[in-house]
């Protein structure tokens, strides 16, 4: 399962990215809005560290605007790609973006069907937001598990990215499911390197290796 970070800052995007295991990064208006930097200089900065898929996210709501939007989003860098929240204006751009050889991450995902339409449109990636889900009393990862077979039952190649994780389960779910790509931000991918019986095998080590060199 590929490890994208969900998140604009680039502090936490540099520091993975000497970590050896990341693989792509996440943007939305949001986190863009949390960041003090402009929006296209920080992408830049994201795209130039990072070698994988850059997500980064079209506003308008017609489909000629997004259409607009996405084409000085991808004039940032080669591995910008374009995040389209589901609607029907947001199929139809999709399809006009995937046929112009541009790649889509379909955001706000929220059933397995809205996933499936996605697929269809030619999005490269769905992004079900599981923590979302489950702040509204749905099962998040149930949703996934559903995108996960569907795709399966008629071989689609739209990668699975599960999105809005908030702990380490949603990510070990993700993984046993097998969705494609878990979208976290900094902190779950923090806890997700740590175990208390690591950080107490490493303290007997060390007082041990004291007693070994002291002879
Ligand atoms: O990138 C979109 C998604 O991951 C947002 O998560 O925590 O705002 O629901 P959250």
């Amino acid at each position: 399962m590929k490890i994208f970070l969900d998140t604009a800052n680039f502090e936490e995007i540099k520091e993975v990215a000497t970590w050896g295991i990341l693989d792509g990064v996440t943007t939305n208006p949001t986190l863009l809005s949390k960041e003090k930097e402009d929006y296209k200089t920080l992408l830049k900065k994201i795209c130039e560290v990072v070698d994988g898929p850059i997500s980064a996210e079209v506003v308008s709501l017609d489909p000629d605007g997004m259409v607009r939007e996405a084409s000085e989003l991808v004039k940032i860098g080669k591995n910008i790609v374009i995040k389209v929240p589901i609607s029907t204006e947001g199929l139809k751009a999709m399809r006009m973006l995937s046929d112009k050889g541009i790649k889509t991450n379909c955001t706000l995902v929220f059933s397995p069907i809205q996933a499936l339409l996605a697929a269809k449109a030619g999005a490269s990636f769905v992004s079900p937001f599981v923590g979302r889900l489950d702040d509204a009393s749905h099962i998040g990862m149930e949703i996934v598990g559903q995108i996960v077979t569907i795709f399966q039952n008629y071989d689609i190649s739209t990668e699975v990215l599960v999105a809005s994780i908030r702990n380490p389960l949603h990510v070990v779910d993700a993984a046993l499911m097998g969705a494609d790509i878990a979208t976290m931000p900094f902190k779950v991918l923090q806890q997700l390197v740590k175990h208390p019986l690591t950080d107490v095998g490493i303290k007997n080590f060390l007082a041990d290796w004291e007693k070994v060199r002291k002879g």
